[in-house]
């Protein structure tokens, strides 16, 4: 069993620690047409900028489906709340490593799809990510993360063995200067999962050798985005 974060707790923080993060629609998810679904949505920020006629948030936390604009549902990834080919684009952000059963989200999102649907995961891999800047402060996070990430190639693997065609990966590496006050500020209400999962005495110590950094330091934030083709 995965370590389990508690979004409910999380949620009215959730926005304004991603502030930084911009999201904009994605102009080949907005001329995909058809039904968008977000699986695993939190707080809708994505889905809400891709400003589709039909799209759909589900998340189990009701509280962070609080702050989606437009169509909401608590639902689970390895059972979703949807009828058989009913969508064109599965999108699932900064989330598998939550799920129970990756392998039965991927199941669930070939049986949601219509024929020539794309499923598509964007997520950070730390475990593959050489860079992640958070296990410089935080080396306990990467404990937590060994018993909830998989590898790409386990991922690529299970989508095949579901039926999905085409499936593919990329990787891009984004990097920001952040006042290292601004970073603290922001870790500190611990709404990224591996600070919210790791005891308060391994957190404090990540905080005060953050600390003993001046000015401003690079976070890092490399992204791989697979896709897969039903
Ligand atoms: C890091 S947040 C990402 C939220 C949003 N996709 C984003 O990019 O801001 C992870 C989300 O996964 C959700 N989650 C946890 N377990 C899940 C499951 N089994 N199925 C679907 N979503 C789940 C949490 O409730 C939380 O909202």
């Amino acid at each position: 069993v995965k370590p389990r974060t508690d979004y409910s707790a999380i949620a009215a923080r959730y926005d304004g620690d991603r502030a930084m993060y911009t999201v904009g629609a994605d102009p080949e998810v907005v001329a995909h047409g058809g039904t968008l679904v977000d699986v695993g949505c939190g707080t809708g920020t994505w889905l809400a900028a891709q400003r589709v006629p039909r799209a759909i948030g589900i998340d189990p936390s009701a509280a962070m489906l609080r702050h989606v604009v437009g169509l909401a549902v608590v639902g689970r990834a390895e059972a979703l709340p949807l009828a058989t080919a009913s969508a064109s684009w599965v999108e699932s952000r900064y989330c598998f490593h939550h799920f129970d059963d990756e392998r039965a989200f991927f199941r669930e999102a070939h049986r949601v799809l219509a024929d020539g649907g794309v499923l598509r995961l964007v997520n950070v891999m730390p475990l593959e990510d050489p860079d992640f800047t958070l296990y410089d402060f935080f080396p306990e996070a990467r404990a937590v993360d060994e018993r909830r990430w998989r590898r790409s190639d386990e991922l690529v693997a299970w989508m095949k063995a579901e039926g999905f065609v085409d499936v593919t990966y990329s990787v891009a590496s984004t990097t920001t200067r952040v006042a290292v006050d601004d970073y603290v500020a922001i870790l500190r209400s611990r709404t990224i999962s591996q600070l919210a999962l790791i005891d308060d005495d391994a957190f404090a110590r990540g905080v005060g050798r953050l600390a003993e950094m001046e000015g401003t330091i690079t976070d890092s934030a490399t992204v791989w985005t697979f896709r897969a083709r039903r």
